[in-house]
């Protein structure tokens, strides 16, 4: 098992439509600990793929390995962080954050044990004081925080994470990015985060994965240490070499004819 990669996918293809595979072929491993990005034009597929992956999804072909054995439903050592934070309204941040433990009445589970979970995934996103509060007034940030906590509360071995920042505002964005950071290095759980942003794939990835038309075109291996924020600059001529890339899958030019140069 130890050397065995946490998730494995092996020659993946779905349709929703016959003969239109919205992604097919793909072939990629997620190893324990790993922080996967994955980029490409919108419509190409990867939230078809993360939600396959989540075990949302049925399948047309292939096979997904969760730890060396099939996954064909969701399982809770896979949680899932999508753009909108999804919070339940007439439940308070701490049952929302509680959610996923009361969820599976398979494995009895005591109050004071969803207490003290809850509490723990509140203090690692920062939002033990405001456990009372309701979503309707939380800030767009908070809710998310309280999105992740209803994702760790389980203690994951992997976030599938879709665009989860991107409704956010840039210094929002950033904070929320570090906190991820600093979860990773504590929690050691892996992710694959599926994002529009470059740098934000640059900042977080240990390897970037680019998406087009329904195939994985091309991965980076980003070995930049972390914290990487100071040091970006430093990953110039990769972000280029995405950015060339996605503008080529997504079918645009990055200098239109026209532009004075
Ligand atoms: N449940 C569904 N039923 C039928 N078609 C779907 C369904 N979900 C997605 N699609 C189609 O599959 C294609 C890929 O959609 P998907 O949401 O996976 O793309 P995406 O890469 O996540 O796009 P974006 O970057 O805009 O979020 C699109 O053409 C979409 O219309
Ligand atoms: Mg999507």
């Amino acid at each position: 098992m130890n050397n065995l990669p946490l998730l494995q996918i092996k020659n993946l293809s779905k349709s929703y439509k016959a003969n239109q595979p919205v992604f097919s072929n793909i072939n990629f491993d997620v190893n324990a600990h790993e922080i996967v990005c994955l980029l490409g034009a919108s419509g190409c597929g990867k939230s078809s793929l993360l939600k396959a992956l989540a075990g949302l999804h049925g399948i047309n072909e292939g096979e997904i390995l969760f730890k060396g054995k099939p996954l064909t439903k969701p399982d809770a050592s896979i949680s899932v962080v999508f753009q909108d934070p999804c919070l339940l309204p007439w439940l308070n941040v701490q049952q929302n954050a509680a959610f996923a433990l009361t969820l599976h009445s398979e494995t009895k589970i005591s109050q004071a044990d969803v207490k003290a979970k809850t509490d723990t995934a509140l203090q690692w996103v920062g939002l033990q004081h405001a456990a009372n509060v309701y979503p309707e007034q939380l800030s767009g940030g908070m809710a998310q925080r309280v999105a992740l906590a209803r994702a760790l509360v389980k203690s994951p071995d992997i976030l599938l994470m879709d665009e989860p920042f991107s409704a956010l505002d840039a210094i929002t964005r950033f904070n929320m990015q570090q906190l991820l950071l600093k979860l990773i290095a504590h929690r050691r759980h892996a992710v694959l985060l599926v994002t529009h942003d470059i740098d934000e794939a640059l900042m977080l990835g240990d390897r970037i994965m680019l998406m087009g038309d329904g195939h994985i075109v091309r991965e980076w291996q980003i070995t930049l240490p972390q914290p990487r924020a100071k040091h970006l600059h430093e990953l110039i001529e990769t972000r280029m070499a995405i950015l060339e890339e996605l503008s080529e899958v997504a079918g645009e030019h990055l200098l239109p004819s026209g532009v004075i140069t």
